[in-house]
């Protein structure tokens, strides 16, 4: 399963392409139990970085995946401009449940911090 958490589409979007290249669902964290997912045997996290971590909801989410025996699990980071602790704060997390990230990605998106970057500018969103 491809789980992810997408405020503002980027997350969802990546989640979707793995999902049809991969063949696994995918499934945004709102309104899924993490106590659900100790039988998957594919594993993967889409997220974007907020303030160079995890944002808070998926941090939370996080601390109760536990997984038994997992083939593969994978960690894909949406960001704009640089990822920060993001990886090392998402597998320090994971560890504590047993959990080890197999493989980690990050994939430069539009960013999405607005005071920052002006979003309505057609090009600098396509680029
Ligand atoms: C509150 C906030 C904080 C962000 N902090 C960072 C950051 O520290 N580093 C970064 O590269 N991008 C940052 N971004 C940009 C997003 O991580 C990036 O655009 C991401 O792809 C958005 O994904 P989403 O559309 O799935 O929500 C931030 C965006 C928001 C809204």
């Amino acid at each position: 399963m491809i789980c992810y958490f997408s405020a503002t589409g980027n997350s969802k979007y990546v989640a979707q392409r793995i999902s049809s290249a991969i063949g696994e669902e995918s499934v945004s964290i709102e309104g899924l139990n993490p106590a659900d997912l100790s039988g998957e045997k594919v594993f993967g996290l889409v997220t974007p970085v907020y303030y160079w971590t995890l944002p808070r909801i998926v941090s939370g989410f996080l601390e109760q995946v536990k997984l038994n025996d997992p083939e593969y699990v994978f960690l894909v980071i949406t960001y704009g401009t640089t990822t920060g602790a993001c990886h090392s704060n998402a597998a320090k997390i994971l560890s504590k449940n047993g959990v080890k990230i197999d493989a980690a990605f990050d994939i430069r998106m539009p960013d999405t911090w607005t005071p920052m970057f002006d979003l309505s500018d057609p090009q600098f969103v396509a680029e």
